[in-house]
């Protein structure tokens, strides 16, 4: 497949972990002379390093891709270097995809080797499917064989990633079980079998709010070790972590604006863990909480849409009327319950505290 792969990258609208962030993996491959699992790009030192962050002696400054605690990302590493799979598990936007995306994009150099489970995900998608044309004209013969992302990364000793598992049915989850127990994937058309090389294993991502979709099987998930991402525990996290992406985010779309103040930033972060908590940060107020899941992911959103708002059309500097738009998107999922309960907040929390006046008045600019 050569589609993606053109020489130029300064076009593409997202890259790839390995693409946008080459600099720091070869700046890190560079130093590293710790003990590499086998096949593996970088030793788990290095790939831990990657994802929390941190200078090297030589002054390559890594940025932190996760926010959080870092024995976390040692499990996760740690388990990849063994024979059973990865599962990170958690609720929305608690980066699971993006935790994965670094993993893999730091352990094998691609990130690229993607299943994303749906419900009409079938077992081609796990394994493998047929060139029909082919088929018809010549039989089962390998070239007729399409691969599945999982049988490249068995091949060549990478790491395959599933999005939202527990969105695939059932039964087609358990094609998964002889891959990762036998580490090797029988093709009875051919009369033979795809063996796994050293280096592979498989990172998935499940939603806890999909529990009770398609559960896993318990002989599936002994296969998988479970780490599970927590929403940010502390204000000043959450904030690092929406400051640090809007500002990626910002400069990936080129928006000519400022970097996002941070008293926005703080603003929608506490709106965020306020509505989300049902009480007020200084513990005084009872709040109703809407039913969005308002995580940092859309923390996240709500900035980089302001950034955009007020580049566009604003001065460049983020203010409360570039925000409100998408904060009400984002709080006002049901257009009655989640309105009550967002107009409550705004009544009596926003028009209360002094310094939020300007928010106040720009919802009010903003519904009339
Ligand atoms: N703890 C964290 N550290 C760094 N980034 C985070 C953290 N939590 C959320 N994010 C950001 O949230 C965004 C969405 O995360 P994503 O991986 O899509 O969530 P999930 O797959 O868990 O639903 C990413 O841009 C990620 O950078
Ligand atoms: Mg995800």
């Amino acid at each position: 497949m050569t589609l993606s792969k053109s020489a130029s990258t300064e076009n593409h609208l997202r890259l790839h972990a390995e693409q946008q962030f080459a600099h720091e993996l070869e700046a890190l491959s560079q130093v590293d002379e710790r003990q590499k699992p086998p096949n593996w790009k970088l030793s788990p030192w290095a790939v831990k390093l990657y994802l929390l962050g941190g200078t090297l002696d030589d002054g390559t400054e890594i940025t932190a891709k996760y926010i959080g605690k870092e024995r976390l990302i040692e499990i996760a590493i740690a388990t990849l270097a063994t024979d059973r799979a990865l599962l990170l598990y958690g609720i929305p936007g608690t980066a699971k995809s993006w935790v994965s995306e670094h993993l893999a994009a730091a352990i094998c150099g691609t990130s690229t080797l993607l299943v994303q489970g749906t419900a009409g995900t079938d077992e081609s998608a796990l394994r493998y499917g047929w060139n029909y044309a082919r088929l018809l004209a010549e039989g089962p013969s390998p070239a007729a064989l399409v691969e599945s992302p999982m049988i490249d990364a068995m091949r060549t000793g990478r790491i395959a990633r599933i999005e939202e598992m527990t969105r695939i049915p059932s039964e087609v989850q358990d094609a998964l079980i002889t891959i990762l127990s036998e580490k090797s994937l029988p093709v009875p058309e051919l009369n033979s079998e795809i063996q796994a090389v050293k280096g592979f294993n498989v990172i998935a991502t499940a939603n806890n709010r999909d529990k009770g979709v398609n559960e896993l099987s318990s002989a599936l998930m002994r296969r998988f070790n479970t780490v599970v991402l927590p929403v940010p525990d502390s204000f000043d996290d959450e904030i690092q972590i929406v400051q640090s992406r809007a500002d990626q985010l910002g400069r990936a779309l080129e928006l000519p604006a400022e970097k996002p103040a941070l008293e926005e930033i703080r603003r929608v972060v506490t709106i965020f863990r306020e509505l989300r908590n049902g009480v007020t940060e200084d513990g005084k107020t009872k709040l109703k909480s809407p039913s969005a899941t308002l995580s940092t992911a859309e923390a996240i959103s709500v900035v980089s849409n302001g950034m955009a708002m007020s580049a566009y059309y604003g001065d460049g500097e983020l203010k409360a009327g570039d925000m409100i738009s998408g904060l009400t998107g984002a709080i006002v999922k049901d257009p009655v319950q989640d309105q009550l309960v967002w107009q409550e907040y705004l009544q009596t929390v926003v028009k209360e505290r002094d310094d939020w006046k300007d928010l106040y008045r720009a919802s009010r600019d903003f519904s009339g």
